[in-house]
C-alpha cells in the first residue's frame, strides 16, 4: 500500500456506499473504479463492493472498510459497530482494514473500543488497521486541535496508519501522531486547483499520501485528477506541474471521445 521507494502512497477511497448509498458517481461502483484503479497504490472498499464490484486481476491492494451500521439519514453518524470479521478480512486477502472513530461525539467509546478490538484481532494475523478520524456531518469540527487529538488517541489504541483532514497547521496534527497519516478529500472542493493544492501541502507538511474519494471520482476528468495527483504525492510534482499535467491528460481524453464520436 505504501511504496517502498517513497515511502508514500495514493489510496482511492471508493467506500462511501456503506452509509450514503448510490452516492454521486459512485451509483455503479465497477464503472467508477475501473478507469482509477491503475493509477491508486491501494483501493478503499467495503466487502460487497469488494465482490460485486472489483475484477479479482486487478492488483490494487485492498483497504477493507470493517465499520458502519448508520445510515446518512441519520443525524448521529457516530453509531457504529464492526460489519466485517476479521476472519473474512483474511479469507478475502486484504492488505488492510479500516473503521471510523468518532472522537467527541455520542458513540465515542464504542468506536475507540471498536479499533482496540480491531487492533487487537488484527495484530493476530499481520493485518494493519487505519483509523479514520470521521466527523459526521460536522464538518467544521476539522480543525488542528480536533483532528490532532483523534489522530493521537487512534495511534495511542494501536491504529497502524490514520486517515484524517487537511487542515489549517496541518504540521500540528503530524508532529503529535506517532503513525503515518493520510488525508481525505472531503466533499468536492472548488475547483481542481483547489485539490491539488491540498494534496500537496498534505504532504509537504508530513503526510504520507491521500485517501481520496469525491475530488477524484466526482472531477469531469477523474484519470486527469488521479494521475495529477499521484504526480504530486509521488514524485514531488509542483502545484504547476501537476496543473499542466491535468490539462494535458484532459485535452488527451477530449481528443479520443471526438475520435470516436467523428468514426
Ligand atoms: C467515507 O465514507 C470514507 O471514510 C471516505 O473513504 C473518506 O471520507 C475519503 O473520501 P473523500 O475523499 O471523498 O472524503
Amino acid at each position: 500500500m505504501i511504496k517502498p521507494n517513497t515511502g508514500r502512497s495514493v489510496m482511492l477511497a471508493c467506500d462511501h456506499g456503506y452509509f450514503m448509498g448510490p452516492t454521486h458517481r459512485l451509483e455503479e461502483p465497477k464503472k467508477t473504479i475501473q478507469p482509477l484503479v491503475h493509477y491508486c497504490d491501494a483501493l478503499a472498499v467495503t466487502r460487497g463492493v469488494l465482490r460485486s464490484s472489483v475484477d479479482p486481476k486487478w492488483d490494487a491492494p485492498i483497504i477493507l472498510r470493517v465499520s458502519g451500521g448508520t445510515s446518512v439519514l441519520k443525524e448521529d453518524l457516530s453509531d457504529e459497530g464492526i460489519t466485517t470479521s476479521m476472519k473474512d478480512a483474511v479469507r478475502l486477502n486484504v492488505s488492510a482494514v479500516a473503521l471510523s472513530i468518532f472522537v467527541g461525539s455520542t458513540h465515542e467509546k464504542e468506536s475507540l473500543l471498536n479499533l482496540s478490538k480491531l487492533v487487537d484481532e488484527g495484530e493476530e494475523f499481520g493485518i494493519p488497521v487505519m483509523a479514520i478520524t470521521a466527523v459526521g456531518k460536522e464538518l467544521e469540527k476539522r480543525d488542528a486541535r480536533y483532528l490532532s487529538l483523534a489522530c493521537r488517541l487512534a495511534a495511542e489504541i494501536g491504529a497502524h496508519l490514520v486517515k484524517t483532514y487537511y487542515c489549517e497547521e496541518f504540521e500540528k496534527v503530524v508532529t503529535g501522531c506517532p503513525v503515518p497519516l493520510v488525508v481525505a478529500g472531503g466533499p468536492k472542493l472548488k475547483t481542481e486547483v483547489d485539490v491539488l493544492e491540498l494534496a500537496q501541502r498534505a504532504v509537504r507538511e508530513g503526510a504520507i499520501g491521500v485517501d481520496m474519494g469525491r475530488n477524484i471520482w466526482q472531477n469531469d476528468q477523474p484519470v486527469a485528477m488521479i494521475k495529477a495527483i499521484r504526480a504530486i504525492v509521488q514524485e514531488n510534482a509542483t502545484l504547476k506541474e501537476a496543473i499542466q499535467l491535468f490539462n494535458e491528460e484532459k485535452a488527451k481524453t477530449k481528443l479520443r471521445e471526438e475520435t470516436a464520436i467523428s468514426v
